[in-house]
C-alpha cells in the first residue's frame, strides 16, 4: 500500500466532502443505449440499475446520466416536455428514485442532465407563450419583432448552423432557437424563469440527485439588446469560422455568472453540496475559468479544448499546461476524451490502435482533476460506422460527412450473443450495434489483460494513492535542459511527491529519468506488462506503452 497519508490536496484546493467530486471519477451514460428491460430496443432506467454491479466493480464514484426528463426527441432528451417527470420510454419516477437509492448503496452519486437553454417546442410553457402576444409566458422566451425587411431580428446563427430565428405567423414575431426550431431559447432575463429552475433544482436535489451536468451552460444568458454578433475573422476559432460569426452577444454573458452563482448557493445548502458540471463549450481557457468564480459558480467545468485536441503530445501538453495555469486554487480541472456529441476517442484520436487508446486511458485517469469516462470507453470503444437508413439523430443526418454524433451514442455491447445483452435477441435495437465480438465487457472481465481491468485497476490506484488523485501536476519533459532530449515522442508528469507517469505514442522505445525518488515501482503499464517491477534512476518505455510509476510502495500489496 502507498504509505503516503499527507492530503496533498490542501496545496490546490479542497478535496473534503464539501468538494466531493475532486475525488471522484465520473462515468457518463446515455440512457437509451445502456440497458433495455422491456425488450422495445430502447435503453432505460431499469436497465441501468440492473448493471450497476458493472459500475461498482469498476470503481466509479458517480454516474452522469443524459436526459431522462420528458421529451419529444427531436434531440433525444435534450429538447424538455416535462423538467420534474421521466421519459416513458426511459421508465418512471418510481425507476429513477430506485436507481438512485441503488446506486447509494454502492457508493455512486447520480447526475441528471439539467437543459436551461431551451425547451422543447412542446414544452406547455412555450405552447403557453406562443398562443398570443399577450401571453402570460410570453416574456419566458425570446420574441423578436422582424428586422425592417422582415427578416430575423439579428445575425445570430443557430449552433446547429442556419438561422437561430424561426417566425411564427400567427403572432408575426421571431423566436430565438440557438439549436434546432425544436427547441426555443428560454428567455432568463425573466425572474419568473430562474425561480422556476430554483424549484426544479430543488425538486431534484430533495430526492438525492447529487447534481446536475448544464447543458450549453455557457450560452444560457444571451444580450438584453440582442446586438448582432461580429464576423469570424481567420484568427478565430474554426468552429466560429464556420458559424461565420464569434458569439459575442449569445454566449459567454457576464449575466450568465448571476444564473451560476444562485445555483451554487441553492446547491450549497445540501448535505453533500450538490455538484454543477458545466458543458462550457469555450475556446480559451480563461474564459473556461471564468465559470468557476471563486469556487462560487461552477464546480466543474468541462474542458473542451483538451476533447477536441490531436492525440498529439504538444498539442495535449500544451492544453493541460494552460489549463493548469488559468485553474488556479479556486477551480479544479476536469478531463473527458469522449461523449454523445463527438467520435469516441479510440476512432478519433487513436484510428483504432489500442495501445493508443490504453495510453490515453492512462492519461485521463492520471491528470490531476476530475475525470469523466463515457459509456464504452471503459472497453476502448471505437465509433460504429450506423448506416443512412438508420441513423436518428437529425444533425448528424442534416450534416452527414460532417457531424457525426449517431456513431457515439450505439449500444453497450455487454454480451458477444445474439441482443448484445442490451436487449432480447432479435430485438432490433434503436440504433445499431457495433462489432459485438471484438468489444464487450463479458470478454473483457474475462481478461485480466483488457482494457476493461486496465481502467479498473487505474481507478483502483487513484483511490488508494492520495498523489494520483489531488497530487500537483508537473511536466517532466517539458523543460529544454540536456536531459529534454530522452524524451522523443514521451511526455512525462509527476503527480506530487511520490507519483511518475510516462507516455510514449511513439514508436521508438525512450529511457527517461524518474524524478520521484527512491523505491520506485511500475504500479501499471498500459500493456500490464511489467507491473510490480523496481525501478532505479531512470525507466525505459517501448513505443505506444505507457506507465504510472508510484514510489513509497511497500513490498506486500
Ligand atoms: C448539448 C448537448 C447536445 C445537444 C445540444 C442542445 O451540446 O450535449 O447533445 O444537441 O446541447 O441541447
Ligand atoms: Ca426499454
Amino acid at each position: 500500500m502507498v504509505t503516503d497519508t499527507h492530503d496533498p490536496g490542501d496545496e490546490r484546493g479542497r478535496t473534503d466532502e464539501s468538494h466531493w467530486w475532486r475525488n471522484a471519477v465520473v462515468y457518463q451514460i446515455y440512457p437509451r443505449s445502456y440497458a433495455d428491460t422491456n425488450g422495445d430496443g430502447v435503453g432505460d432506467l431499469p436497465g441501468i440499475t440492473a448493471h450497476l454491479d458493472h459500475l461498482e466493480w469498476l470503481g466509479v464514484d458517480a454516474i452522469w446520466c443524459s436526459p431522462v426528463s420528458v421529451s419529444p426527441n427531436a434531440d433525444w432528451g435534450y429538447d424538455v416536455a416535462d423538467y420534474c417527470d421521466v421519459d416513458p420510454a426511459l421508465g418512471t419516477l418510481a425507476d429513477l428514485d430506485a436507481f438512485v437509492a441503488a446506486a447509494a448503496t454502492r457508493g455512486i452519486r447520480v447526475l441528471l442532465d439539467l437543459v436551461p437553454n431551451h425547451t422543447s417546442i412542446q414544452h406547455p410553457w412555450f405552447v403557453e407563450s406562443r398562443a398570443s402576444r399577450e401571453s402570460a409566458k410570453r416574456d419566458w422566451y425570446v420574441w423578436a419583432d422582424p428586422a425592417a425587411d422582415g427578416g430575423p431580428p439579428n445575425n445570430w446563427v443557430s449552433t446547429f448552423l442556419g438561422p437561430g430565428w424561426e417566425l411564427d405567423a400567427a403572432t408575426g414575431q421571431y423566436f430565438l432557437h440557438s439549436f434546432l426550431p425544436e427547441q426555443p431559447d428560454l428567455n432568463w432575463w425573466n425572474e419568473e424563469v430562474c425561480a422556476e429552475f430554483d424549484r426544479i433544482l430543488r425538486f431534484w436535489f430533495d430526492r438525492g440527485v447529487a447534481g446536475f451536468r448544464i447543458d450549453v451552460a455557457h450560452m444560457v444568458v444571451k444580450d438584453a439588446l440582442l446586438r448582432d454578433n461580429p464576423s469570424a475573422t481567420e484568427r478565430d476559432h474554426w468552429m466560429e469560422q464556420l458559424r461565420g460569426q464569434v458569439q459575442e452577444f449569445n454566449s459567454c454573458r457576464p449575466e450568465v455568472h448571476d444564473v451560476y452563482r444562485r445555483w451554487r448557493a441553492i446547491a450549497n445548502t445540501y448535505d453533500p453540496p450538490r455538484l454543477l458540471l458545466g458543458e462550457t463549450h469555450v475556446f480559451d481557457v480563461d474564459a473556461l475559468a471564468s465559470f468557476y468564480g471563486h469556487d462560487d459558480e461552477l464546480g466543474l467545468a468541462f474542458n473542451f479544448m483538451f476533447m477536441h485536441d490531436e492525440f498529439a503530445l504538444d498539442r495535449l501538453r500544451a492544453t493541460v499546461a494552460e489549463t493548469e495555469a488559468a485553474l488556479v486554487a479556486d477551480a479544479w480541472p476536469v478531463w473527458t476524451m469522449s461523449n454523445h456529441d463527438i467520435s469516441r476517442f479510440p476512432t478519433r484520436w487513436c484510428n483504432g490502435d489500442d495501445a493508443r487508446a490504453r495510453c490515453a486511458l492512462v492519461l485521463l485517469l492520471t491528470l490531476r482533476g476530475t475525470p469523466v469516462l463515457y459509456y464504452g470507453d471503459e472497453l476502448g470503444l471505437p465509433d460504429t460506422v450506423v448506416p443512412d437508413a438508420l441513423l436518428r439523430d437529425p444533425v448528424t443526418i442534416a450534416y452527414r460527412g460532417m457531424i457525426d454524433r449517431d456513431a457515439a451514442r450505439t449500444p453497450m455491447p455487454w454480451t458477444a450473443a445474439p441482443g448484445g445483452g442490451f436487449t432480447d435477441p432479435g430485438v432490433d435495437p434503436w440504433l445499431p450495434f457495433g462489432d459485438l465480438a471484438t468489444h464487450n465487457v463479458a470478454d473483457q472481465r474475462a481478461d485480466p489483460g483488457s482494457t476493461l481491468h486496465l481502467v479498473r485497476a487505474l481507478l483502483a490506484l487513484r483511490r488508494s494513492t492520495p498523489d494520483l488523485r489531488a497530487g500537483a501536476y508537473a511536466d517532466l519533459s517539458a523543460d529544454l535542459s540536456a536531459e529534454a532530449d530522452a524524451w522523443g515522442d514521451a511526455w512525462g508528469f509527476r503527480r506530487g511527491d511520490h507519483v511518475q507517469v510516462v507516455l510514449n505514442v511513439g514508436t521508438e522505445a525512450v529511457t527517461v529519468p524518474v524524478a520521484i525518488g527512491d523505491g520506485v515501482v511500475i504500479a501499471i503499464a498500459s500493456d500490464r506488462v511489467g507491473e510490480g517491477d523496481t525501478v532505479g534512476d531512470s525507466v525505459e518505455v517501448e513505443g505506444g506503452r505507457a506507465v504510472v510509476l508510484v514510489a513509497g510502495v511497500g513490498p506486500a500489496h
